[in-house]
């Protein structure tokens, strides 16, 4: 097992096209690292780098002290899962395991050790007589994981590798895999566009927008402590809301009506005029169901849809936003790959609610949860930075020139 140390990784393909610009990510021994990003944002260039699949243009790839820029990929002892797992279909799920060791020669006696400790870890016993066609979607999985554990590689890369699947079977693998990863303490880089994945199976997540790094942290702290605009629309489903806010005192001045929001919280964003407020659908509430307000503030706005799911409620409830505030919120969504962010605020209620559609409602808001962006740079003015991990540091200066330099190379 080993660490791997990316440093200012750069990936200019041959058409010119800067890929990966500049990314610094390590991933510590054992570590379970998700790289996650819209299509396009470079995650498959920069895992196909750390196997050798890929020239890397500058920057120092580092495999345990090793930097192995130069290497070949056999000798660089890594186990890649691609999306389709790639089994041998006429050989047994034994054979199949033992598939490397065959190539590298080894002793029937030492494959037979190996074959059988990994089947035995990955629960494949009784099925290693079986043909890859005759199992289910989990289970070829956990072949292919088998043959990468006997090649006792240093580290695991996926790229999407449940993208195939259907969303329950796709959970279960998702728990599979962060099960397995963990019992075998392996180091880990996983690839996807899914925010779901991303949360539930890193460690820490670094996520990329056009080739750069824009946060690199844990799940918790990307969610509470996003570092920009794109982090924050990114990560969380239904995504945070974006309503234009101005600040005075404590007060933030939203569509709806005045929140109160913490001093020290204020006090970054006073007198920057009209900025961009992010808050989460759950930290809305229906007053009338929330018996202790706490430090909250409540306001009234008409909803247009309810949409009850039992444990919970959405309720959708529109809103105009100026025009600067509306050209931000576009960009946001053509950056997030068409995740629609319409002007209209989504809450999450709890599921004994009995708001109606079309009804003024009573809206409670915790004020203390509220995120204020600058919306020329996108950044988080109120972000808590000892909670946020690594947050890219001149965002828009980065941004447009990649988005230039991309575009060249494009047209
Ligand atoms: N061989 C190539 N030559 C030129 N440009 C390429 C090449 N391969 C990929 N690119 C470009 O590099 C960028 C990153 O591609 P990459 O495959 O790493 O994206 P990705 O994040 O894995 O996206 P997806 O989620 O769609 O798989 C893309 O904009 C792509 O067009
Ligand atoms: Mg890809």
């Amino acid at each position: 097992m080993a660490a791997i140390d990316m440093k200012n990784i750069v990936k200019k393909y041959g058409d010119g096209f800067p890929a990966v610009n500049d990314i610094s990510i390590d991933v510590a021994d054992g570590e379970f690292m998700i790289l996650v990003g819209p299509s396009g944002c470079g995650k498959s260039t920069l895992l196909r780098m750390i196997v050798g699949l890929e020239d890397i243009t500058s920057g120092d790839m580092m495999i345990g002290d090793k930097r192995v820029n130069d290497l070949a990929p056999r000798d660089r002892n890594l186990a890649m899962v691609f999306q389709n797992y790639a089994l041998y279909p006429h050989l047994t799920v034994y054979e199949n395991i033992a598939f490397p060791l065959r190539l590298a020669k080894a002793p029937d006696d030492e494959i037979d050790k190996k074959v059988r400790a990994a089947s035995k870890t990955l629960e494949l016993d009784e099925h290693l007589d079986r043909k890859p066609g005759n199992l289910s979607g989990g289970q070829r999985q956990r072949v292919a994981m088998g043959r990468a554990i006997v090649r006792e590689a240093d580290a695991f890369l996926f790229d999407e590798p449940l993208s195939n699947l259907d969303a329950k079977l796709r959970g279960q693998m998702r728990t599979e895999i962060s099960r397995l990863q963990k019992r075998l303490g392996i180091t880990t880089v996983y690839v996807t566009h899914d925010q779901t994945e991303a949360m539930t199976l890193g460690d820490r997540v670094a996520v990329l927008k056009r080739g750069i790094l824009q946060q690199l942290a844990t799940p918790r702290e990307l969610y509470e402590n996003p570092g920009n605009l794109f982090v924050a629309g990114f990560i969380g489903s239904p995504p945070m809301n974006f309503l234009p806010a101005t600040v005075e005192g404590t007060s933030v001045k939203l569509p709806f009506g005045t929140v109160e929001i913490p001093a020290e919280k204020a006090a970054k964003a006073e007198g920057k005029g009209l900025l961009m407020a992010g808050i989460r659908p759950e930290y809305f509430e229906d007053a009338s169901v929330k018996t202790d307000p706490g430090n909250g503030s409540t306001f009234r706005a008409t909803v247009d849809v309810v949409e009850w799911l039992g444990n919970e409620t959405y309720a959708y409830i529109p809103f105009e936003a100026p025009p600067e505030v509306e050209e931000q919120l576009r960009q946001l969504e053509r950056d997030l790959d068409g995740e629609s962010l319409h002007t209209q605020l989504v809450v999450s209620l709890d599921g004994a609610s009995r708001i109606k559609e079309g009804e003024e409602a009573e809206i409670w808001v915790d004020g203390s949860k509220i995120h204020l962006f600058d919306p020329a740079t996108g950044e988080n003015l109120t972000v808590d930075r000892d909670n946020a991990g690594r947050i890219l540091e001149h965002a828009t200066e980065q941004a447009a020139a990649q988005e230039a330099e991309q575009d060249a190379a494009t047209s």
